[in-house]
């Protein structure tokens, strides 16, 4: 059976409950959305994806009648509660897209949710007191039934995550599904050829996801600043470009593995005195590789319309600067126009789809950064486990 498959459903939870009219239920969401400082000073929530990735979940439940209670981390406050990490901002933007939803403050305000400490879950699904239900409407009772849809948190042994489904009948939302089917269908079922686009800085953060992947994609394209450590192990001067030489001989034995892995052919750089050049694959002293360069968003764009499956994690270069985002673009673009199926990583690959314009046009933008990675990397997380291990089904 798929991972997914071994999750209880919403309806599984209907039918635990006999009818989810008038029951309290708790979702763990992941709300941990990025803030920005609006014209008043004060936060405002610079991209709703999390949010509005809830809101399928939420609605079934409240439209069966089910008094519903959110709750989140947002930020890492370190276990005591602080105004910068205040889940006010999201409460306004939930109460706009899902009326009635009660919505927690964030767990993290409290040191027993990332210690897992088991008087914190008990607190959490009894409604308090000790749980962050002070300003919820419908807080300070206990639970029916638990649902979690964080999957940008399921990596994480927290309390909120792996507590409830010890207490409560429980089961996945339909985002925390979905992810758990089409991510983990990339181990298992993907169509070929299937193609994996891997960039961000560090080849040390992705080098699980690297192996995990070799294993089971036809090709592996490497951009981003991770790629100058693989041109490094094939003996390429790479100027001043990000390197990590203790992962060089690593690079080297993937590189060794036969595996199909493609490099950049060329660079996008900046000069010593901060002229802007494009460069083939070798840097001189005093350049930085910031981009790939044309040729290899071309020869990448090859690859991708080849391909049935697409999954891209991490941008080609510092797309948020203008005079480096010209590889992030191409690569989107060359998602967009595939007819393959085609599923983008969550963190900075998402806001750079949503920066482009081009989300609409993918299959599948997933939530989750680091719980995504560690999900293609292991084929399961400590959330799901929870869920799949609950006495109460
Ligand atoms: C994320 O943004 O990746 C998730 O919300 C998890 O956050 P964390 O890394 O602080 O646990």
């Amino acid at each position: 059976m798929s991972v997914a498959g071994g999750l209880p459903t919403l309806e599984d939870l209907e039918q635990r409950l006999g009818g989810l009219d008038g029951r309290r239920i708790l979702v763990r969401c992941d709300f941990n959305v990025p803030l920005r400082e609006g014209a008043d000073g004060q936060h405002e929530i610079g991209d709703d994806l999390r949010i509005r990735a809830a809101l399928p979940t939420l609605r079934w439940l409240t439209e069966r009648g089910a008094a519903v209670t959110a709750c989140s981390h947002l930020g890492r406050p370190g276990g005591t509660p602080d105004e910068r990490f205040t889940l006010t901002p999201v409460a306004g933007r939930l109460s706009e897209l899902a009326p009635g939803v009660a919505l927690a403050q964030n767990l993290r305000f409290s040191p027993g949710e990332v210690a897992n400490d088991p008087a914190f879950v008990d607190a959490l699904v009894k409604g308090g007191p000790g749980a962050p239900f002070a300003t919820s409407p419908s807080g300070l009772a206990p639970f029916d039934g638990y649902v979690n849809d964080a999957f940008g948190a399921s990596h994480r042994s927290h309390a909120s995550i792996v507590g409830p489904p010890q207490r409560l009948p429980s089961a996945a939302g339909r985002l925390l599904h979905r992810e758990a089917e089409v991510l983990g269908g990339l181990r298992t079922d993907a169509k070929r050829p299937f193609v994996a686009v891997l960039g961000g800085a560090k080849v040390s953060d992705k080098l699980g996801v690297v192996e995990a992947l070799l294993s089971v994609v036809d090709t592996l394209v490497i951009g981003g600043g991770m790629c100058f450590t693989f041109l490094a192990a094939l003996g390429h001067p790479i100027g001043e470009s990000l390197c990590e030489p203790d992962f060089i001989e690593t690079c080297t034995r993937l590189m060794g593995s036969g595996a199909n892995i493609v490099l950049p052919a060329d660079i996008t750089a900046l000069d010593a005195g901060g002229t802007v050049r494009q460069m083939g694959r070798s840097l001189p002293d005093g350049f930085r590789g910031l981009d790939i360069g044309p040729g290899s968003a071309a020869e990448f764009d090859d690859v991708i319309a080849r391909a049935r499956t697409v999954f891209w994690n991490g941008p080609m270069g510092l797309f948020e600067d203008e005079r480096f985002a010209a590889g992030t673009r191409a690569v989107a673009q060359s998602m967009a126009d595939s007819r393959a199926f085609t599923v983008v990583g969550g963190g900075d690959s998402a806001a750079a789809v949503a920066q482009f314009g081009i989300a609409p046009y993918m299959d599948h933008i997933s939530t989750g950064g680091g719980a995504g990675l560690e999900f293609i990397e292991h084929g399961d997380l400590p959330g799901l486990a929870a869920l799949r291990d609950s006495p109460h089904q």
